[in-house]
């Protein structure tokens, strides 16, 4: 229980809720104890002594006691209820604020797929315990114990019955959950199998349907499923087949006081509504105990829960800002790299010994081919990661110096991957900057080439993007990323491949609006056609830089340029034909 443990200062804000409940539970189990005292007063002193107002009166004082326990145990509920529900909503924002917080690195380990679940279902697990912590796990030991306690007053030699029949109960019940245990805890671990399986399916269903892939994904979920089925059996097996065992043992402690309560009423040692009194405490008692057995199983469900949302909770941002970060006095917009060499996490170096420098200003375009570390270097300037060695520089400082809200804010970036969220066109370009004004959100579209597609939508720039854009071609949701971030009009503009799903002619367009804009701009391309104006290329190979200059230099001096440049213009991409 170490890890749902760690989790109670979650309830501290309801702490009123957290003491109210199990008292209001005492209440209820208080009335119910009582009940058996009272039936034994009908039988004993009504009806045995033919005294009809002594049942009536006493029959008053159950449904009195009844309603008053019926009030304790709604009270106990919608306290617990409180309690449960709001301790959930805050662990659920803890949690996704948190997640905000994370750089990165952290977000390449923890996927997404398993941060919902956390969000989601790990969340209603704990809250579910909270609830039966504050309900059933207070109601069964007291019930325990008082039911022991009223039983012992109501027939003392009677209860010696409970020396045998506890001990044997709880022997059978350790029995069990030390059996049931460990296989819960499989379920839990197949469950959260299965959840991957589909989450991983339904965000590339596509991919799944492209490639005919669908039989395979049936089969592998069926499988999955399965194995989720025949874990739970065996788990559920252990409670079903010592189940009617205990049920055995409640009926053989029956018999067994029926039989020594029989010759006591029969010897005169006590009255018949003593020992019914008596059995209803042995009832209640037995199942005070299974109660509070059943409900122990449910915490291997939120242990296993509570480690996951740990996990995320104890997760410290791999970037981190030194108290001392400030910003440069000017800030022109000029990018640095000194010898930066990189390496995710503790693979193979991604990045060696990258030097260059842009001026305010000036363009600098980053051309090589596929995983040769372009992405990487772009998203080393807004500090999404720590350089292994060397320095990044912005406008003169170290990244590492920067104010991290003041170096994102002086970036604007279109990652390589073109995100949108669902909203209209208007909301997506101006998440850019929120407080961007119409005129300016249209100027960007109209900069980024997007005005043309977007007037020819059916509600123009109030039109409705679905789902991470999926009613908008490629090219269309580039350029909208583009536009996102032209918006956001900061000094530094990085394009990660923005256009390569754009045609030549339009590309061309782009790059002749961002020219007048006289930003820093850096690219990253795979066409030749997208870097011959850019004031400085750089060409990548490897996470080296093999090649540094203008298109004229290049052209001139570099053999891999000339290569490039070559296969490109053959083949007509550069000429856009
Ligand atoms: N988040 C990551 N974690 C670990 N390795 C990564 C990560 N992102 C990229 N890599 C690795 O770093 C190398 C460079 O990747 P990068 O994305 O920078 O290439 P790229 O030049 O942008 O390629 P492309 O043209 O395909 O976009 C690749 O070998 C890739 O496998
Ligand atoms: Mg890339």
């Amino acid at each position: 229980m170490h890890e749902t443990r760690k989790l109670t200062r979650f309830l501290a804000k309801y702490r009123l809720f957290v003491i109210l409940a199990p008292l209001m539970m005492i209440g209820e189990v208080a009335m119910d104890l009582m009940q058996p005292r009272l039936t034994q007063t009908i039988i004993d002193d009504g009806v045995a002594a033919g005294d009809l107002s002594k049942v009536l009166q006493t029959g008053a004082i159950m449904i009195g006691l009844a309603v008053i326990g019926c009030i304790f145990g709604v009270l106990c509920g919608v306290f617990a209820v409180r309690a449960g529900l709001g301790f959930a909503a805050d662990l659920r924002s803890a949690l996704f604020s948190k997640i905000q917080k994370l750089s990165f690195a952290n977000l390449d380990k923890l996927e997404t797929g398993s941060l919902i679940t956390r969000l989601t279902n790990d969340v209603t697990q704990l809250s579910d315990a909270v609830q039966s912590l504050l309900r059933i796990m207070v109601r069964a030991p007291f019930m325990l114990v008082g039911a022991i306690f009223m039983a012992t007053l109501t027939a003392p030699r009677l209860s010696l019955l409970f020396i045998v029949l506890i001990p044997f109960l709880i022997l059978v019940v350790a029995m069990t959950m030390v059996r049931a245990f460990p296989r819960f805890m499989k379920v839990q671990a197949k469950l959260d199998h299965l959840n991957n399986v589909m989450q991983e399916n339904l965000q590339g269903v596509r991919v799944v349907k492209a490639f005919a892939r669908h039989q395979y994904e049936v089969d592998r979920f069926g499988k999955g499923n399965d194995d989720l089925r025949d874990t739970t059996l065996s788990a559920v097996y252990v409670i079903v087949m010592v189940a009617p065992l205990m049920m055995l043992t409640v009926n053989l402690g029956l018999v067994a006081t029926l039989w020594f309560g029989g010759h006591q009423v029969n010897d005169g040692d006590i009255e018949v509504g003593a020992l019914v009194a008596f059995i209803n405490y042995l009832m209640q008692a037995l199942f005070g105990l299974l109660m509070f057995s059943m409900t122990l199983m449910r915490f291997t469900r939120a242990e296993a829960s509570a480690e996951r949302v740990n996990e995320v909770l104890a997760s410290e941002p791999a970037v981190v800002q030194s108290p001392a970060a400030s910003v440069p006095a000017t800030m022109p917009g000029k990018v640095e790299f000194q010898a930066v060499s990189f390496t995710y996490g503790d693979g193979e170096p991604v990045l060696q010994d990258v030097s260059f420098t842009v001026e305010p200003g000036t363009s600098l375009a980053i051309l090589g081919p596929t995983g040769s570390g372009k992405s990487s270097i772009v998203s080393l300037i807004p500090r999404f990661y720590d350089v292994t060695s060397g320095r990044v520089l912005v406008d003169d400082m170290d990244v590492r110096e920067w104010d991290e809200h003041r170096l994102r804010d002086h970036i604007s970036i279109a990652l390589q991957e073109s995100v949108l969220f669902s909203g209209t066109v208007r909301e997506n370009i101006r998440f850019g900057k929120p407080d961007a004004t119409d005129a300016e959100v249209e100027r960007a579209a109209q900069m980024a080439q997007a005005e043309e597609f977007i007037n020819h939508l059916d509600d123009g720039y109030d039109s409705v993007i679905g789902q991470r854009g999926v009613n908008l071609s490629g090219g269309q949701r580039q350029r909208l990323a583009i536009a996102r971030a032209i918006v956001r009009g900061a000094p530094i503009l990085i394009l990660d491949d923005s256009t390569s799903a754009v045609d030549v002619a339009t590309e061309r367009r782009i790059q002749e609006a961002l020219a007048s804009l006289h930003m820093t701009v850096i690219l990253v391309a795979q066409r030749i056609s997208a870097v011959v104006n850019a004031t400085n290329i750089i060409v990548l190979e490897n996470g080296r830089i093999v090649a540094q200059g203008n298109h004229e230099e290049l052209i001139a001096t570099s053999d891999v340029y000339q290569e490039i440049y070559r296969s490109q213009v053959e083949s007509g991409v550069a000429n856009g034909q």
